[in-house]
C-alpha cells in the first residue's frame, strides 16, 4: 500500500493538540497528549492506515486518517506499545470516573463491526480557526480520490448520533447516507457511507 502523508514529532506534537481541542469527548484523547502523538505517528507507518494532513505553511491544520482494517485498530496500536498504552490508561482509569464508566461501557458492547473491513474514516479534524474555508471538504476530497485510485466503492464514517447536528449536516452534504448505528464505549454513533468511483 502506498505511504501516507509525514507525520514528524512536530506534527505529531500539533495532531495530539488538536485531536483533543476537535474531540473533546475522544476516548483515545482522555489517554492524554503522549497517546495521540504515539498515536499519530504510528498510523503514519500502519500498513493498514493512511493519514492526509492540512497544512497552512509549516503548521498543521487538520487531518484524516482512513482505516482498511478498522475492526480491529484500537487492539493493533495497544499491541504496538502495551505497556506505555496501559500506564496511560490506568492513570486516567484511577483518575477520571467518566473514564472508568466508557471503559466498563467498552468491555460490555459487542465488538462486531458495522462497517467490517470496508474504510473507514477513523478520525478527521481541522482547526478550529480553520473550519468553514474547505478544508474538511478537501481533505474528504483527498481520501476519496486515493479510494478510487486503488479501486474501493464505499468507505465508512463513524460520528457522535447525539447533540452533533452540525458535523452530521457536513457529512450529509457531502453525500454520506445512514447506514446503522453502534455503541462505542457507552455512547451512541451514528454510521454513515458514502460510495465512491
Ligand atoms: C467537521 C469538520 C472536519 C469540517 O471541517 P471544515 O474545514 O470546517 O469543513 P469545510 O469548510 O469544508 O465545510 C464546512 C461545512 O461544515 C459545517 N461545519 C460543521 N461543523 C462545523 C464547525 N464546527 N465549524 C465550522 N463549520 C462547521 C459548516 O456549516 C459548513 O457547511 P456546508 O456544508 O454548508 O459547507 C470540522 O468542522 C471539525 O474539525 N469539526 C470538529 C471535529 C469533528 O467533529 N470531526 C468529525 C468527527 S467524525
Amino acid at each position: 500500500m502506498a505511504a501516507g502523508d509525514r507525520v514528524s514529532r512536530a506534527d505529531a506534537e500539533q495532531l495530539a493538540r488538536l485531536h483533543r481541542a476537535a474531540m473533546p469527548y475522544s476516548v483515545l484523547g482522555a489517554l492524554g497528549t503522549a497517546t495521540l502523538r504515539r498515536y499519530y505517528r504510528w498510523v503514519a507507518r500502519s500498513a493498514d492506515e493512511r493519514v492526509f494532513v492540512s497544512r497552512d505553511g509549516d503548521r498543521v491544520i487538520g487531518v484524516a486518517v482512513l482505516s482498511f482494517r478498522p475492526a480491529n485498530v484500537i487492539r493493533r496500536f495497544v499491541m504496538a506499545r502495551p505497556l506505555s498504552f496501559a500506564t496511560a490508561a490506568l492513570a486516567r482509569f484511577v483518575q477520571d470516573s467518566a473514564f472508568r464508566r466508557q471503559v466498563r461501557a467498552f468491555l460490555a458492547e459487542s465488538s462486531s463491526n458495522d462497517a467490517g473491513e470496508a474504510p473507514e474514516l477513523l478520525q478527521i479534524f481541522v482547526a478550529a480557526e480553520a473550519r468553514g474555508r474547505h478544508n474538511g471538504t478537501a481533505l474528504l476530497r483527498r481520501v476519496e480520490e486515493w479510494l478510487s485510485m486503488h479501486g474501493h466503492t464505499r468507505y465508512y464514517v463513524r460520528t457522535l448520533a447525539d447533540n452533533n447536528a452540525s458535523t452530521l449536516a457536513f457529512y450529509d452534504r457531502r453525500g454520506f447516507a445512514a447506514a446503522g448505528e453502534r455503541l462505542f464505549c457507552g455512547s451512541r454513533f451514528a454510521v454513515l457511507v458514502k460510495k465512491v468511483g
